[in-house]
């Protein structure tokens, strides 16, 4: 793909070899992110984080990438705080915030809002979660730390066996994980969900149709026996009806120590997009787990920056600017 001046909405644009040169790009971003070197690469250049949904990592991480880079950020989060609140539309909305900014990321909760806003955008838009639909940079943070974790482990990406686990249907991490990993080869996939809450069958029907081999189940410890890594994710409480309704499925699939000590195997990874739900009865992904040397969680939140600094250097064409604008600390 064409990196630069990109918009950012769908895993699907990225071809093995773009998932390659995200990958390069963040191992380069390391000593910057560590605050071993500084960079003013982007120094004047403003990003606009514009978060309509709940948001702790995306939002700080976009911002902390760009910031990291040299530029600035203008955040506006929550309809609230925004004239969409006294009914401007997406598209006048994209129109005047586009000539404010270099580039914008983007959270809201319709499915497809983020590309429509990218349609009259003037500067490059990066999806930070459209609804269910989808998380790119997410998908790709992920498939940076399963490599990484794996690569700890002499094993790589192709012919891993992973259990994805929890609200498959409207969880928009696993949707676009899913979709970056066709691109790979030979992957044992088990998904584990509530019959009610699977993941869609065409995300299903695509894997398959990529060779990859697919289980579907409803049986945690079963499914977490043999795996390289175990996803967890939590019940997407935002996208029901209720609370009432999302509690009829919270807490069915909860990872502890002793399950983890008892089912998985001595060196499987654990993972979750987060935030994990930490309320007694929900609790997916136990806090005893937290000294487990397996719990990727962290990891991945600080991979989220890397990558994300990586994606403004690619769009913004500055890749090989990075060093030469940078100083030791
Ligand atoms: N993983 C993720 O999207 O987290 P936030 O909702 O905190 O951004």
């Amino acid at each position: 793909m064409e990196f630069v001046g990109a918009n950012i909405l769908s895993i699907e644009q990225f071809e093995r070899a773009d998932i390659e040169r995200v990958f390069d790009v963040a191992d380069a971003m390391e000593p910057y992110a560590l605050r071993r070197r500084v960079t003013r690469v982007l120094e004047g250049a403003i990003l606009g984080n514009m978060f309509f949904e709940a948001s702790t990592r995306t939002r700080v991480s976009f911002g902390c990438a760009f910031n990291l880079l040299g530029g600035e950020v203008r955040e506006t989060t929550g309809f609230a705080s925004s004239a969409i609140s006294k009914g401007e539309s997406l598209y006048d909305t994209a129109r005047v915030l586009s000539g404010y900014s270099d580039v914008i990321c983007m959270r809201h909760p319709e499915p497809g809002s983020v590309a429509e806003f990218a349609a009259a955008s003037r500067v490059p838009v990066i999806n930070g979660g459209d609804g269910h639909n989808e998380h790119p940079s997410q998908a790709l943070l992920d498939l940076y730390t399963i490599r990484k974790e794996l690569a700890d482990k002499n094993r790589q990406v192709d012919g891993m066996r992973i259990a994805m686990i929890g609200d498959l249907k409207y969880g928009r991490t696993v949707h676009s994980l899913c979709k970056l990993l066709k691109v790979f080869r030979d992957l044992h996939l088990t998904l584990v969900s509530p019959a009610e809450l699977a993941m869609p069958d065409d995300i299903v029907d695509d894997l398959r149709g990529a060779g990859h081999q697919v289980q579907v189940s409803d049986d945690l410890t079963h499914s977490i026996a043999h795996v390289d890594i175990a996803y967890s994710t939590r019940i997407q409480e935002e996208r029901f009806d209720s609370r009432r309704e999302a509690d009829l499925y919270r807490g069915r699939f909860r990872l502890n120590q002793a399950i983890y000590t008892q089912y998985c195997e001595p060196n499987t990874v654990i993972m979750h997009p987060l935030p994990r739900d930490s309320r007694a009865a929900a609790n997916e992904l136990d806090e005893d787990l937290n000294q487990n040397p397996n719990l990727a969680i962290f990891r991945q939140t600080d991979n989220g920056v890397l990558v994300r600094m990586a994606l403004f250097a690619l769009i913004l064409d500055v890749v090989d600017q990075v060093d030469r604008c940078a100083r030791p600390v």
